[in-house]
């Protein structure tokens, strides 16, 4: 059966993407800093649905780190069928009050890996009879939000990168999707440096990652090019693109203030 590489596969939504691969019979090769939790998920994803899982430890921010995965998945001799683009981070807050060396960090993993392992896999990716990239952008993608000025950038890049990829590819066998899920129930929040008033706001509107990663497989295996999950979040990112700027954006601007 056909593999399928999928970058902070470890927990979170990529973790939930693999269980749902997994489950319709694709074995996986998974990524992230920490190994206790790809040896937990390779475990289960094995013993579950008798698929084959594989894990490789890296930080996926260091520049250059796409020519290890590429050369960690040939020593494998596989070639993969799906890049499930998911690794990525938020911080939050106004930049004057950030450190600088984080904010270049997270742009990094979130926009420059994503497009140099895209880069790296994209010859293989065209071998193949069939093949997909899923690029996990947010519904920070569809406006710009003061006080997570940064990290809903980098997501409007990979929301306009996977489009433009879309097009570029539209004659060769690989398609291209991007799912752009609201807030979810993973350690994001943590790491977005929310305050506890922030989390427990976010807790009452949370969708679960097994629910995104539903979604989002079944829009990648269907072809398309991009998909919200939830009503919530397809409402608000309707919101969006309707409402003027201005005024999105200052409202946007305000809900997140009530949380950092
Ligand atoms: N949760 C949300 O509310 C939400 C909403 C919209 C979009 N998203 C997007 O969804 C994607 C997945 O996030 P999540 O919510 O599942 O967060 P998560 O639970 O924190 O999972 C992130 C995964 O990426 C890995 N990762 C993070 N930094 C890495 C690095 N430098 N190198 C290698 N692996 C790294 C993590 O493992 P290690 O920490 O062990 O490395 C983990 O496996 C992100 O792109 C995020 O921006 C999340």
């Amino acid at each position: 059966m056909a593999y399928a590489l999928i970058t902070g596969g470890g927990k979170g939504i990529g973790k939930a993407i693999a269980m749902e691969l997994s489950a319709k019979g694709y074995n996986t090769l998974l990524i992230s800093r920490t190994e206790e939790d790809l040896i937990d998920v390779c475990n289960t994803l094995e013993k579950t649905y008798s698929v084959k899982a594989h894990y490789f430890v890296a930080d996926l921010s260091i520049e250059g780190i796409e020519d290890k995965i590429l050369q960690w998945v040939q020593s494998l001799n596989i070639e993969i069928e799906i890049l499930i683009n998911n690794a990525g981070y938020g911080l939050s807050g106004y930049l004057e009050n950030q450190d600088l060396a984080s904010l270049k960090n997270m742009m990094h993993l979130n926009m420059v890996t994503l497009t140099a392992i895209t880069y790296a896999f994209l010859p293989q990716l065209k071998k193949q009879k069939k093949s997909f990239i899923l690029n996990i952008a947010s519904t920070a993608a569809y406006q710009a939000i003061p006080g997570l000025s940064v990290y809903a950038a980098t997501k409007s890049f990979v929301l306009s990168f996977s489009r433009s990829l879309k097009i570029e590819l539209m004659n060769s066998t690989v398609s291209v999707t991007c799912i752009s899920p609201g807030p979810t129930n993973t350690s994001f929040m943590e790491r977005a440096n929310l305050s506890e008033r922030g989390l427990e706001l976010v807790n009452k509107v949370h969708m679960q990652s097994e629910q995104v990663a539903r979604v989002a497989i079944k829009a990648l295996l269907a072809g398309k090019t991009e998909v919200v999950p939830g009503l919530k979040n397809k409402a608000t990112s309707f919101l969006s693109w309707l409402l003027p700027k201005f005024l999105i954006e200052r409202i946007a601007g305000k809900l997140i203030k009530n949380v950092l």
